[in-house]
Formats: structure tokens, sequence, C-alpha cells
């Protein structure tokens, strides 16, 4: 594990994640063995969806009735807890997948199965069904009644992840609820809206970041993970070739860069985590607007890089455009100062990179010390 701990410093409910691709759930396909058969490919795993409460159970036989594949059981309890012991050992992050029409549905769940397992809120689910008992997308369109779920459980101690659709409602409004209510984990189905949207929930929330839908092949798990997720996660196209080519793909960019999910600069589009990129302020671009958009001084911000550096590979070079390294371009910018600096100092590339993460965790941290609602 300590390879991957490098190559992939993340970790969910406590966990380190091997890599950073999640199996997202599909109600009557997604359980234990489906996730053992791919665990040697995946970080995560999200069960279910399972129908926990008397009225989402009656939604889920309804629907079953009518031919959509469910998982239906008299004790959901019970059979969730031989699917979460039938994953002991491995490897995986495992998450449930649930469907309740209250707090306390969730809660009861939480209650007897312990903070081993993520508890995934699954707003996500638009059968008509299901939204009639106030489950799955409803939830999305009562944000209230969400927040309350992922408060209530969050309560409990344990690990809590949200499932929507991006573009159903105020997307900003439920990031910013989920997190002030305790979650960990924003999984978004993006539908067609794709990275800029994950660039958007990356600049509101420091919650973990899973981007879902249709994301099968390499440019495009980049494409999100340049622009804020930390995971991925594939339900249709999960078999065992593309997770494998994507497992493949991330590991070799990571062991190669350094930093597997680096931004792109911030004037080519990146998001809040590129700050660390980022020039001194003196010349009309986005690092300005941006400072102003999320309040941070210009003074704030050039101490917070400064103090940030100090000690590290990165507080040298005095040759670089502003005397240190803290204000240097990704390397993949071409750049002779730079790399000259470095070449000096005998630090890779790829630790200059591992150095610009940490500075961006800094960065984040100040820019998302408290959650809205709390100060
Ligand atoms: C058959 C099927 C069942 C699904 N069941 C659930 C579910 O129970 N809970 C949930 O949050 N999402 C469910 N989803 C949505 C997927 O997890 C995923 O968000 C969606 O399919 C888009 O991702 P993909 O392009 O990788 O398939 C289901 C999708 C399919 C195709
Ligand atoms: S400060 Fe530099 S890297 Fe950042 S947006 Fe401006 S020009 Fe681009
Ligand atoms: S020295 Fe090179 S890498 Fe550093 S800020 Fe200037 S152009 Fe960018």
């Amino acid at each position: 594990m300590a390879d991957e701990e490098e190559r992939f410093p993340l970790q969910i409910n406590g966990t380190p994640v091997r890599t950073p691709i999640a199996l997202a759930s599909m109600a009557g396909v997604v359980d234990a063995a489906y996730a053992r058969s791919r665990a040697a490919h995946v970080g995560a795993a999200f069960l279910g969806g399972y129908a926990v409460d008397e009225p989402t159970i009656a939604a889920a036989l309804t629907m079953a009735g009518r031919g959509r594949s469910e998982f239906v059981f008299d004790d959901p309890i019970g059979a969730m807890q031989r699917e979460v012991v039938a994953l002991e050992g491995s490897g995986l992050v495992v998450g449930l997948n649930l469907r309740a029409a209250s707090p306390r549905g969730f809660v009861d769940v939480a209650r007897s199965i312990g903070p081993s397992v993520v508890y995934e809120i699954d707003a996500h689910c638009r059968q008509p069904e299901m939204v009639g008992v106030g489950a799955g997308e409803a939830l999305v369109h009562a944000p209230d009644r969400l927040e309350e779920a992922v408060r209530a459980l969050a309560a409990e101690g344990v690990s809590v992840s949200v499932k929507f659709r991006a573009g159903v409602g105020d997307d900003r409004e439920i990031a910013r609820r989920c997190w002030s209510a305790g979650a960990e984990v924003l999984h978004v189905d993006l539908m067609d809206l794709g990275y800029p949207k994950i660039r958007e929930l990356r600049n509101t929330v420091p919650l973990t970041l899973i981007a879902n839908n249709s994301i099968t092949t390499f440019d495009r798990m980049r494409e999100m993970l340049s622009h804020g997720a930390d995971m991925v996660s594939l339900a249709r196209g999960a078999n065992e070739r593309t997770l494998a080519g994507l497992d493949a793909a991330i590991a070799r960019y990571a062991d190669d860069q350094g930093w597997y999910n680096s931004p792109k600069q911030l004037c080519r589009g990146g998001d809040v985590r590129s700050l660390a990129f980022c020039c001194m302020p003196v010349k009309s671009c986005p690092l300005i607007p941006t400072l102003e958009k999320i309040g941070l001084s210009r003074d704030r911000y050039i101490a917070l890089k400064l103090d940030s550096v100090r000690g590290t590979v990165l507080e040298g070079g005095a040759q670089t455009c502003f005397g240190s390294l803290a204000w240097c371009c990704k390397a993949s910018s071409p750049c002779m100062f730079r790399d000259m600096t470095l070449a000096q100092a005998g630090v890779s590339k790829k630790e200059y990179m591992q150095a610009k993460r940490r500075l961006s965790q800094q960065i984040m941290r100040e820019v998302f010390a408290v959650p809205p609602g709390t100060a």
C-alpha cells in the first residue's frame, strides 16, 4: 500500500484509496460479488442502491414489478451486513447507496452496520415511485430534507456521501449544504455538463469529489481529475477491461508526474487548486479576479504562499521570475529558469509537482477554512 499511498494521497472514511476509480451503484446489479470481481482495478465500491425503509421498499417492489432490476429484501439491513462482510479484506473502500424516505431510515442502517462503510444517500434515482415517497431525486428538490439526512447520518459518526445528478437543482447550494451538514464525499453524475461542473463544485467545497457519467477513457478521466475531481466512477461501463486500462494509465501518470489530479493553470481554465502555480498578483490576468471572488486579499495570498513553502523545495529560486519556485508554473509548461533551478537543487520534476500538491492543500485549507453558516 505504501506506493499507492504516495501515488494517490487520498483517503475516504479514514482508509487509503488504492486507485481513484470507484464502482458506481446500479440497483439489482452492484453487490459484493460484482465488486470483488473488479477489486483489482478499483479503489472503492458503492453497493446497491438499497431501499431501506417501508416506503422505499414498497416503491422498489412496484419498480421491480414493472421489470426494473432492483435489490428487494424483507430484511435489507441483514442483507447489507452480509454484503459488507463478504468484502472484508478486499482492500476496497465500501459504500452503501441507500434510498430512504426520511433521515430515520438512513440512521437505522448506520446504527446497525457501523462506521466501517460509507453511507451514500441516493439523491439520484428519478423513478416516479421512489420520488413519490420523497426519496432519490426528491431530495435534490428539497435541499432542506437532504441537509437534514446528511446531518442525521453525520451525527452517527459515519462517513457520508451524497450521490446526485448535476443540473437538476442548484448544485452549488446542494454542495454547500452537504459540506456544512458534515458530508465527506459528493458523488456527482455530471450528465452532459462535463468538466465545467466539476470545476464549479471544486471551487465551492473542499469535499472529496467523485465525477461520474460516461468516464470510460483515460482522456476523459484526466479531464475530470484536472478540473477538481479526486476520483471518477463507472456504472454502465465498469467492465474489467476498461477498469484495468484506466487503473494502469492513472498509476503510470501518477508515477511519472507526481500529482495524479494536478489542475490546469488558472489561465487555462484551472480550478482553485491551481493557485499553487500562479504568479505574484502583478498583472492583468485571471488571478486577481479569482482572489477577489474567493475573498483572499493579495497580501494574504502572497503571505500564504511564502509561509507555506518555507523550508520546502519550493522556497528557493532566485533566478525565477518572482524569486521563488512558490510562484512557478506547472512542470509541463516549458521554462529553462525553473528547470535550471530544480536541476541545481537536485529536485526532480515529479518532486516539484508533489511539493506543489502540498502547497495547493495549504491553499485549499485557507480558502475553505469554515463551512458556510458555521462562522
Ligand atoms: C441499471 C442502473 C441502475 C442504477 N441504479 C442506481 C442506484 O441504485 N443508485 C444510484 O445512485 N445510481 C444508480 N444508477 C446510476 C449510476 O450509478 C450512474 O450514476 C449512471 O449510470 C451514470 O454513470 P455511467 O455513465 O458510468 O453509467 C443506476 C444506473 C443504471 C444504468
Ligand atoms: S498569475 Fe500567472 S498562472 Fe495565474 S492566471 Fe495569471 S498568468 Fe496565469
Ligand atoms: S521562472 Fe518560468 S516557471 Fe517560474 S514563473 Fe517564470 S516562467 Fe513560470
